[in-house]
């Protein structure tokens, strides 16, 4: 039986990822980090709570990952926590360089001295591509960061690289462009859009408000990533992957989507700060920008090209972004009844 650890199984990842090893039979620990309240929502609602093993885990904290490296003694070592809000990452800056970049170097280099044969995965992004270089973007193309959160990424992208070619290790590196699912965090613009639109499909009347409807996002469903994740562990050699769709869509048109399985009927007007959606069967404002959810620097187009991923991992997603959306807000519509 193999052995598995990922960092962040409590994320919206970390638990697909673990209900998928579980799947495949392998012993899945996770690491937890210490909260006043301890929360295993999506590992509950998955219903694997208790066929993970957790261990107290902090990034931030040099010996306490040396001793779960020691002490677990895993073949599969998956680096899936962060600080994974792009938004936030303007107000805690160093904190997100600490945590989404440092630490990939601490576990690197806890494994190369403790356990050198494990295969280690580190959860890149598409947000590194920002001011895109190139469309699509795929695993040669020039990265140009806009964020915090997307400069920390790069430093954690090029040192697993830097361990691979420096020690021989088998550190893989996925560069995930945006999926989602009904675990998706609440804050991030998908989920808001579905939890918004729920509420106002069951009687609320508090419009979603948002910020750049404009930006284009390649948008999947995370169970097929994490798929992408493993598949990359498997291979004989370790190296750096794009998984994407190849489709990009607006905010404004995942919006659309998501409101139409909500039986909306939306009416758009205006532009900018103006712009506002009215749903036309009930009258109700539906939608309105507020420019408190501009960032300071946007990324305004990300569509990836997986087909490195494609040919060599045998890796094709299943989930299109209007099934995506229709998925969320179904969930959410299910959820806000009771
Ligand atoms: P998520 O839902 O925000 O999960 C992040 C996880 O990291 C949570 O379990 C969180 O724990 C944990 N964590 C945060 N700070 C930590 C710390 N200091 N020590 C230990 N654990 C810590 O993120 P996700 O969407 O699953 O994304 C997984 C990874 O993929 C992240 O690295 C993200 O940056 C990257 N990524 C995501 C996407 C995407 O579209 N989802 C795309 C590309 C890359 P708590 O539960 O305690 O908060
Ligand atoms: N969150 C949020 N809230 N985003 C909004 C809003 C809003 O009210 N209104 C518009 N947006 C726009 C953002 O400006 C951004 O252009 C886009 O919606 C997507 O924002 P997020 O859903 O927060 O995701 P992200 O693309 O910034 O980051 C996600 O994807 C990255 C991969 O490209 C995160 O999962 C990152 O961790 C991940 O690396």
């Amino acid at each position: 039986m193999k052995k598995a650890f990922i960092t962040g199984i409590t994320g919206q990842d970390g638990a697909y990822l673990a209900q998928l090893l579980l799947e495949k039979g392998y012993e899945v620990h996770g690491g937890v980090r210490r909260i006043s309240q301890p929360e295993t929502t999506r590992l509950d609602i998955l219903g694997i709570a208790d066929d993970v093993q957790l261990h107290e885990f902090d990034l931030t904290e040099q010996n306490n990952i040396f001793r779960v490296v020691r002490d677990i003694e895993m073949d599969e070592f998956y680096n899936l926590a962060a600080q994974s809000f792009v938004g936030a990452s303007w107000e805690l800056p160093i904190y997100t360089a600490d945590v989404d970049g440092m630490a990939v170097v601490r576990i690197l280099d806890t494994l190369r001295s403790v356990r050198p044969d494990a295969r280690f995965y580190q959860a890149s992004t598409s947000e590194m591509f920002g001011l895109v270089q190139e469309v699509p973007q795929s695993e040669t193309t020039r990265l140009y960061p806009r964020s915090p959160y997307g400069v920390a990424k790069v430093y954690g992208h090029y040192i697993t690289m830097n361990y691979r070619e420096s020690f021989g290790m088998h550190a893989s590196s996925g560069i995930l462009f945006n999926h989602e699912s009904p675990l998706r965090g609440k804050e991030f613009v998908t989920r808001k859009i579905t939890l918004g639109l729920a509420a106002l499909a069951r009687g609320g009347d508090a419009p979603v408000e948002l910020g750049n409807m404009d930006a284009k996002r390649d948008w999947g469903f995370a169970g097929d990533y994490v798929d992408g994740m493993w598949r990359m562990l498997q291979q004989d050699t370790a190296d750096d992957y794009v998984l994407a769709t190849g489709t990009t869509t607006t905010i404004r048109d995942f919006f659309t989507y998501a409101a139409e399985e909500m039986g909306m009927d939306l009416d758009w007007q205006g532009d900018g700060e103006a712009e506002t959606a009215t749903d036309r069967k009930t009258g109700k404002l539906v939608m309105r920008v507020n420019p408190k959810f501009y960032r300071p620097a946007e990324v305004d187009l990300l569509i990836g090209d997986a087909s490195k991923a494609r040919d060599g991992l045998g890796w094709v997603p299943q989930v299109d972004v209007k099934e995506l959306a229709r998925m969320m807000a179904r969930s959410d519509y299910d959820a806000a009844k009771s």
